[in-house]
């Protein structure tokens, strides 16, 4: 079964238990500072898991593309990867423990669909504690089903708990299903030890609490069901494959690998461990720039996790014994694909490309210039006695000229020399502590929605509307990221705004907040909001049924909410950032004053 197949039975499978089909959101968390990217499927759900009306009813299904760049240095070996694709079903309310278990174990093992043989399977269920007690519930019914006692674990919150996403919002207890892989393995094999031999397919997380600022857990107001299986995962073991790297979503991509640095992949560990390092990361970094809301390389948040993730892909190339850019072609073979399944990555070819070539450039550049400080400094190196370049001369020439430690060991031991690498951590620690420039993004958000977040929520559907007036219909919104304090806005246009035009966009939201509108939203499908003027910023299906905010008879946008009840409530709006984001794109930060 391929990747194409399986995403096309869940869908099929969960519309025969009556869910409605919804599409997954971008890449990059609209609205949401809590995270940098979307790391699972419930994200872009949390506020219809808090209690939020979903237009498309209280049974949904979908497919939500995932990036996790937590354990981006385990990427290298058998399964972890940075980019996947989570398949979820949802109940809002709905079904809870019960169904969910049952539709799980009918998915997997009915032979109509994956026929999984049921001895194949084990499962671990939430083991109690202080807060919450054993979920023996959910042990029950996978009992009924057939599962053995002795194949069904409790374990603690460590592996069976989930969420929230941020540091507030929903969570719960989860039940998790492994499959066993036929590999051997320790003697104290069981789900939850990664000897091999147990793989987690899928989650079902019970979400029964929103878990509060001050750390405490409050009841949700109903019970609701997130779950998540993995389609690179499942797909390795519906194939009877060791690793995800053996699918088809990574053969092509390794075969091209091994073309171009004449090396063979399963030869020799080292050249393993690059070649799926490079295929990962050039995957990820495809659909990061090729998203809707696709980000560029940068020194900051999204754009600087994508720029390590290239230049480590560059790096290991470098190992492979390439000298020159070579990730263009790799991310062709990625869009190609997947193209099918996210268009947006198929009409971002170009700028996919010449980004990805531009930065590979660059970072060769910056390769270059640091070899040659490192020539220069050599001389006075190796007067050094015990042969050993001090951890702030290394910290220098990262900091300095971008040049990875890596690199700078790697010539080291060319040249008989080792790094003082503990006084290179030192050096980097310290200089971490002074410059977390983003601390700020992970506190908060829309998982509480305070009264400001939301506030700052129906401004920037102000702002929106108001630089469209301004600056004309070709502003579309790249990306919004919303704190405590302010709200931050990126959105195509070619120059920097003049003051004149950033007054006039600021007088125009204070006008529609003078006039006191009423923020209200009805439901329709995507083609009635497109045909109604609303504005409509990713790729929803255009039979989905969406919830479209009207702002009085100001603004109309395809938005989930949630918002204030009128723009009364707002303040006043002052402009106090305007800059540019990447090519193209400007940003603007701005704030409400009482
Ligand atoms: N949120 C859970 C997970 O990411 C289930 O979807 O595993």
């Amino acid at each position: 079964m391929t990747a194409n197949e399986l995403r096309r039975l869940y869908i099929e499978f969960f519309k025969t238990k009556d869910h409605s089909e919804i599409s997954g959101a971008s890449l990059i968390p609209q609205n949401d500072p809590t995270v940098l990217f979307t790391t699972a499927g419930m994200h872009p759900l949390v506020p219809y898991l808090l209690g939020e009306k979903h237009p498309s009813g209280t049974r949904l299904v979908n497919v939500q593309r995932c990036i996790r760049t937590g354990d981006i240095d385990d990427v290298g070996d058998f399964s972890h990867l940075t980019f996947f694709e989570m398949l979820g079903n949802w109940s809002l309310g709905e079904y809870f423990k019960e169904g969910s278990i049952r539709m799980s174990w009918e998915f997997l093992t009915s032979r109509d669909w994956l026929a999984i043989p049921p001895e194949k399977l084990a499962v671990t269920c939430f083991a109690g504690d202080e807060d919450v007690p054993r979920d023996e519930e959910s042990a029950t019914v996978w009992k009924s089903l057939g599962i053995p006692e002795q194949r069904i674990f409790f374990l603690g919150r460590e592996e069976n708990w989930w969420g929230p996403a941020g540091e507030t919002g929903p969570c719960g207890p989860d039940t998790e299903i492994y499959v066993d892989t036929g590999i051997a393995g320790t003697a104290d094999s069981r789900p939850g030890v990664s000897d091999g031999k147990w793989m987690e397919i899928w989650n079902n997380v019970f979400m029964e609490y929103n878990r509060l600022a001050d750390g405490t857990y409050a009841r949700l107001g109903r019970t609701c069901v997130d779950t998540g299986m993995g389609i690179e995962r499942t797909i390795t073991i519906l194939q009877g494959r060791k690793s995800v790297y053996e699918t088809e979503l990574f053969t092509p991509v390794i075969a091209h690998i091994e073309r171009v640095t004449g090396t063979s992949y399963g030869s020799d560990r080292s050249t393993d461990v690059s070649i799926r390092i490079i295929s990962d990361h050039v995957r990820t970094a495809a659909h990061v720039i090729g998203d809707e809301a696709g980000v560029l390389p940068s020194n900051v948040g999204a754009g600087y996790i994508l720029r390590r993730l290239i230049r480590r892909a560059v790096r290991h190339g470098r190992k492979l014994g390439l000298s020159e850019p070579f990730l263009a072609p790799i991310a062709e073979t990625v869009i190609g694909m997947y193209e099918s399944v996210y268009p947006a990555l198929g009409s971002k070819r170009g700028e996919v490309i010449s980004e990805l070539t531009a930065e590979e450039e660059r970072f060769l550049t910056t390769l270059r210039r640091g070899e040659h400080e490192f020539e220069k400094l050599l001389p006075n190196l190796e007067r050094n006695p015990a042969r050993v370049i001090p951890g702030r001369v290394a910290f220098r020439l990262y900091d300095t000229y971008g040049f990875p430690i890596e690199i700078t060991e790697e010539l080291a031991g060319e040249h008989g020399m080792t790094v003082d690498r503990q006084g290179f951590d030192e050096a980097y620690r310290k200089h971490q502590d002074t410059s977390k420039a983003d601390t700020g993004t992970f506190r908060g958000g829309l998982a509480d929605h305070t009264e400001m977040t939301t506030r700052l929520h129906t401004a920037t559907h102000l702002l929106h509307k108001a630089l469209r007036e301004v600056l004309g219909d070709h502003v579309a919104q790249k990306g919004s990221n919303i704190t405590q304090e302010r709200l931050r806005f990126d959105f195509t246009h070619p120059e920097k705004m003049s003051p004149d035009e950033l007054k006039q966009v600021e007088q125009i939201v204070n006008r529609q907040i003078e006039r006191d509108l009423p923020v209200d939203y009805t439901e329709m499908t995507l083609e009635d909001a497109r045909t109604n003027g609303a504005i409509a910023l990713f790729g929803e299906k255009y039979d989905e049924v969406v919830k479209v905010y009207s702002i009085g008879d100001f603004s109309r946008e395809v938005c989930g909410g949630p918002h204030v009840g009128s723009t009364a409530e707002l303040g006043t709006f002052r402009i106090v950032k305007e800059q540019s984001s990447s090519q193209g794109v400007r940003r603007i930060k701005a704030v409400l004053e009482s």
